[in-house]
């Protein structure tokens, strides 16, 4: 399998900005076009945001975000760690395996520290998205008990 990260550019944006989850899943992550204006905010501001096609071969099946550091209103968990902010695979393309890939893809680019140095990983899910809660845990994120958006926390530690 040849599941990559590639940075968003004028070549994969309109490709990303057309995925779309399954129906069922539509309040479980924001729609992309939403996540890419607020990743242009968040450079605005001077934050710092990633933005990925996820990739198999040439073809982009997935799109991810990731954050750096505390933004208002976030758990106590952001500061000086990376977020997975947004994380999706298009509806055609799931259960293929390319999600868990994806995921070994993103955990290695942050432990690249791209921002700086981190502890932590965190990101959050709604509490009926009971999928995400299985898939997250096998790679071994811990729910905190903290709630954020009405979204359950869950963090993997990168000390390992
Ligand atoms: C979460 C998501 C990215 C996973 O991507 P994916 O490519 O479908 O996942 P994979 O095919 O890699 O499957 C990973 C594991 O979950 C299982 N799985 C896949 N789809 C499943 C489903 N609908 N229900 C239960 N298990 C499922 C697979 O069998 C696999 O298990 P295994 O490792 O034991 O074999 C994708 O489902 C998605 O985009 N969901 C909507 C958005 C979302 O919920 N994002 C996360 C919110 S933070």
């Amino acid at each position: 399998m040849d599941i990559k990260l590639v940075p968003i550019t004028d070549d994969n944006v309109w490709d990303v900005y057309k995925m779309s989850v399954a129906k069922h899943q539509e309040d479980f992550v924001a729609p992309n076009d939403q996540s890419l204006i607020e990743a242009y905010v968040t450079l605005l501001k001077g934050d710092n945001v990633h933005t990925f096609a996820i990739n198999q071969g040439d073809t982009p099946v997935g799109f991810v975000m990731l954050g750096y550091g505390a933004q208002e209103g976030d758990p106590e968990i952001a500061k000086d760690n990376y977020l997975i902010w947004r994380f999706m695979i298009d509806h055609e393309y799931q259960g293929k395996g390319y999600g868990k890939q994806a995921l070994h893809e993103i955990i290695k680019f942050i432990k690249s520290f791209p921002n700086g140095e981190a502890k932590a990983c965190w990101l959050s899910y709604e509490p009926e998205n009971i999928f995400a809660k299985k898939f997250y845990a096998s790679f071994g994120f811990k729910e905190t008990g903290e709630i954020c958006d009405d979204e359950l926390v869950a963090v993997l530690s990168l000390n390992s």
